[in-house]
């Protein structure tokens, strides 16, 4: 179960403000469950824990346990949406280590989301005398980070396995009938999971997209989808009690009040990557039409030695929303005792050292709430897959919610064809040849 605490928002924010939000709030809640706002053909993520495909759900248990008979690694090729959610899984749940450590299950390395030699370098090194397959993740097939990894290693499957026995490692999740994966996948007889066309890239960890990567981590899917059934029940009527009609009233009063920066908070590292998945969510969802909060990131007590000061006493825009595992139960480490006391931490003697952290946790937000910060806590009782499932569809209706209360439609994304357009240009693309002389010009200036 996901609880949310606002209660160290109430200095910044009055009943009266709550009050005056609240018809906004329902209307927008209303805007998600009738599907009659922008965008509402991507929607589909709202019941989808009710109505996804069990059939497919049993074949990625089947492909996931063939990976694990036949792989030493999975190589999973995607970015953004279609990369984000597997990996924030795994970490949160396997730990970040778990590829030295989970002996049992083939690695999972992550590929195609940048453009980068040295990093690709390094993956295929890893691969080079190991037994691989691949998950190729992309809705639209043409994506040029995966789409170029792909074909990397793609060839190199091939040349390790020849064709025929490549083709039966290589798993496509992408679109059900349009879109280049799609012919290539039939072509060449890939098996294939289909990425729901009425769900977004970042709304898409529970399809396959997230799905078979978190199966062949050893991770209980069925789990997951039976946290994020009871986050749909629980979460489906309007509210202001309902936590996602909450924050989402909560964070948008804040930006109203100048707060224009949320940081998600973390005291587990292994929440990074659920992190860098918030950000794509809420920063893709609400940035636009020269709006919306801008999503950070921060993993304490690391960065309270590097962003501490900032969050403490720089400019006063912005909040935090702080995760919190109440009792983590994956690991208890007593603190030594240490007759010397050359460290003076012997008031620390025989703790726990979740205890520590748990009031580092605490301390840090009363004192940032001193400083002028106001503190959102999500908590959840331990990190679990149903707890994972459960939160992951907290924060997508939330985001979807929140995004129609600042009058944005949560779920385009045009501003991410800039970058692509010129990067196409200057790549000399088909097509681009008037943008390529423009660039050229200026990069020339
Ligand atoms: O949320 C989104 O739609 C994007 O982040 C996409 O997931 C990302 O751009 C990858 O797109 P595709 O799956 O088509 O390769």
């Amino acid at each position: 179960m996901v609880e949310l605490n606002i209660s160290r928002t109430s200095s910044f924010i009055s009943e009266s403000e709550m009050r005056a939000i609240t018809p906004l709030v329902e209307q927008a809640h209303n805007t998600v469950d009738l599907k009659n706002g922008e965008g509402s053909d991507f929607l589909g993520f709202v019941e989808l824990p009710k109505n996804f495909d069990r059939d497919e759900f049993e074949r990625i248990k089947v492909c996931a346990e063939r990976i694990k008979s036949n792989s030493e690694i999975l190589v999973v090729i995607g970015i953004g949406g279609s990369y984000l959610g597997a990996r924030s899984a795994i970490e949160l749940l396997c730990g970040q280590f778990h590829n030295t450590l989970n002996k049992n299950v083939p690695q999972i390395l992550f590929a195609g989301n940048n453009i980068s030699a040295s990093y690709h370098k390094d993956i295929i090194e890893l691969c080079k005398d190991k037994d691989f397959s691949v998950n190729v993740i992309s809705k639209s097939g043409t994506t040029t980070e995966p789409a170029i990894a792909f074909r990397i290693f793609r060839k190199l499957l091939e040349e390790k396995y020849g064709a025929e026995e490549a083709a039966k490692r290589i798993y496509c999740t992408t679109d059900k009938a349009r879109g280049a994966l799609k012919k290539t996948a039939d072509n060449n007889g890939y098996e294939t999971f289909v990425i729901p066309d009425d769900i977004g890239g970042r709304y898409s960890v529970l399809t396959p997209v997230g799905l078979l990567p978190m199966a062949v981590a050893g991770i209980d899917i069925d789990e997951v989808m039976s946290g994020a059934f009871d986050a749909m029940k629980n979460f489906s009527a309007f509210s202001m009690d309902n936590p996602t009609c909450k924050y989402a009233a909560v964070r948008n009063l804040l930006y109203g009040k100048g707060k224009a920066i949320e940081v998600f908070t973390a005291y587990e590292p292994r929440f990074a990557m659920f992190n860098e998945w918030l950000k794509q969510l809420f920063g893709e969802s609400e940035g636009k039409d020269n709006k919306g909060i801008f999503p950070a990131s921060m993993i304490n007590s690391t960065d309270l030695h590097s962003m501490g000061q900032y969050i403490q006493e720089g400019r006063r825009n912005l909040f935090e929303t702080v995760m919190n595992i109440k009792h983590d139960g994956k690991a208890e480490i007593i603190i030594p005792q240490d007759d010397e006391n050359g460290d003076g931490m012997s008031f620390l003697d025989y703790k726990n050292l979740e205890f520590v952290n748990h009031k580092a946790c605490d301390g840090t937000i009363l004192a940032h709430c001193d400083g002028g910060v106001p503190v959102i806590s999500i908590s959840v009782d331990e990190m679990n897959a149903y707890n994972y499932g459960y939160l992951v569809y907290f924060f997508e209706k939330s985001c979807a919610i929140s995004g129609y209360v600042s009058a944005v439609n949560p779920f385009n994304q045009p501003g991410v064809e800039g970058y692509k357009n010129n990067m196409y240009a200057l790549l000399g693309k088909p097509g681009y040849e008037e943008l390529a002389d423009v660039l050229h010009k200026r990069l020339a200036e």
